[in-house]
């Protein structure tokens, strides 16, 4: 696929995303939809998650679709824990050459991992995205990841009213 649709294609899929969210700030709910969207309409997402910081410097896996991913993971370890601690996306183009990749399955080869923030700027959660593809990824998903992430800052300013 060439850059221009790729391009199309991520902002279809995120015009899709907008309408679908609409007046939702459920956390779950939304980062199912992100995924959901994503990984069904991005050619070479092969594991397309979210983990979720639930204490400490220390995240747990989310809604996902993929195989078997890892359950938690500190930010001290993990392409997901750099992406965390750095507040900086990662773009790795061959997990092989980094020591400190968490290889949840041996096909994956290359790997975006974006912080989500909350509107004090604190990162709340990790979208990551593994490819069977060496250097799948290129700045075009970058930017296009880092604005769908942002349709879940507004969760993270809800009061729970049971
Ligand atoms: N590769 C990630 C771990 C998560 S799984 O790939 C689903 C990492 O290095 O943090």
């Amino acid at each position: 696929m060439s850059n221009t649709e790729l391009n199309q294609r991520y902002q279809d899929t995120y015009k899709a995303l907008v309408s679908i969210c609409e007046g939702e700030i459920d956390e779950i709910a939304l980062m199912s939809t992100i995924v959901c969207e994503l990984h069904n309409s991005i050619p070479g997402f092969d594991w397309t998650g979210f983990y979720r910081v639930t204490s400490f410097e220390q995240l747990k896996v989310g809604p996902y679709q993929g195989g078997h991913g890892c359950l938690s993971i500190p930010f001290s370890r993990g392409v997901c824990g750099r992406a965390a601690s750095t507040k900086k996306t990662q773009l790795v183009r061959d997990v092989n050459t980094l020591p400190y990749h968490i290889a949840c399955s041996s096909s994956t080869q290359s790997e975006i991992v974006v912080p989500v923030f909350d509107k004090q700027g604190e990162v709340r959660a990790v979208l990551d995205v593994d490819s069977n593809q060496l250097a799948n990824f290129s700045s075009t998903d970058q930017k296009w990841l880092e604005k769908i992430v942002m349709l879940l800052t507004p969760c993270y300013d809800r009061v729970f009213q049971p």
